[in-house]
């Protein structure tokens, strides 16, 4: 049995794997959550890379037919690397979320949320400026965001949620954007939180956007599969918390330390 290899840092990479299911239903699944090392977005361009790394090897013990980096800072800095090492298509969530935000926008003037290794990165504009170099895009990076995603879902942390929402968002909305890239996969938990406090802007979530590059890569590739096996669920750090949140995503998720 072959296997898509998908990671990320925590629970963003699982708004992928849901989207992955969605469409693409006989597909097997091996997914990597690095809690260990989570947050990525404040570390390093050289621990990104170590952490990407490794992370594709604890992946390649399964027998992968195709990797998805479903973490935009990991994208934005290690893809490169992996993409050299490994004889397999490598998919990341970057270049299908910058086409889908340039077809979006109408004014030109796009926002993007993200953390701030991916910001620093500028792998966002310019890969935007390279397909479109008349669209202006504003950058916020929003450093404690994927980690309050991740904490307990308690009144504190969502009042805090909000809080961090509008100290990021507003600046962008004043430079009159009419789209937001939410350019880090945990921040599609907050799509319907963001929708709802800003009703005007159209907004882009990485998360949803690779599955279409995915399946065509598969498919070009004489790749996809006929019949489902089994998805596994892999965490370099298990915690109680971290699965009650996972099964918020996808119901009845167990996940394996490794
Ligand atoms: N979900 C990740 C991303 O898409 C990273 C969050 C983090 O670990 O900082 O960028």
């Amino acid at each position: 049995m072959k296997y898509i290899g998908v990671y990320d840092s925590g629970i963003g990479g699982l708004t992928v794997v849901k989207a992955i299911h969605k469409s693409l239903k006989n597909e097997n699944i091996v997914f990597l959550a690095d809690s260990k090392n989570m947050p990525y977005g404040c570390k390093s361009n050289n621990q990104i890379i170590e952490y990407s790394l490794n992370n594709m090897k604890i992946l390649s013990e399964y027998d992968l037919k195709a990797a998805v980096i479903a973490c935009n800072t990991s994208d934005s800095i290690a893809k490169n690397k992996i993409t050299k090492k490994y004889n397999i298509p490598i998919i990341g969530v970057i270049d299908s979320t910058v086409k889908k935000a340039i077809k979006t926008t109408k004014n030109k003037k796009i926002g993007l949320i993200a953390t701030s290794a991916t910001c620093k990165s500028k792998a966002y504009e310019e890969l935007i400026n390279k397909y479109d170099n008349k669209i202006k895009v504003f950058t916020s990076p929003c450093p404690d965001l994927a980690s309050l995603i991740e904490s307990q879902n308690n009144k504190q942390n969502k009042q805090l949620l909000t809080q961090s929402l509008i100290k990021y968002i507003k600046p962008l909305v004043d430079k009159k954007i009419d789209t937001l890239i939410l350019g880090c996969t945990h921040y599609h938990l907050l799509k319907n939180k963001i929708k709802k406090m800003y009703p005007d802007l159209m907004i882009v979530s990485s998360s949803a956007c690779v599955v279409s590059q995915l399946k065509k890569t598969l498919k070009d590739n004489n790749l996809l599969s006929k019949s489902h096996g089994r998805n596994i669920y892999l965490t370099t750090k298990y915690s109680k918390v971290f699965n009650d949140n996972a099964s918020k995503i996808i119901p009845n998720i167990k996940f394996k330390e490794k």
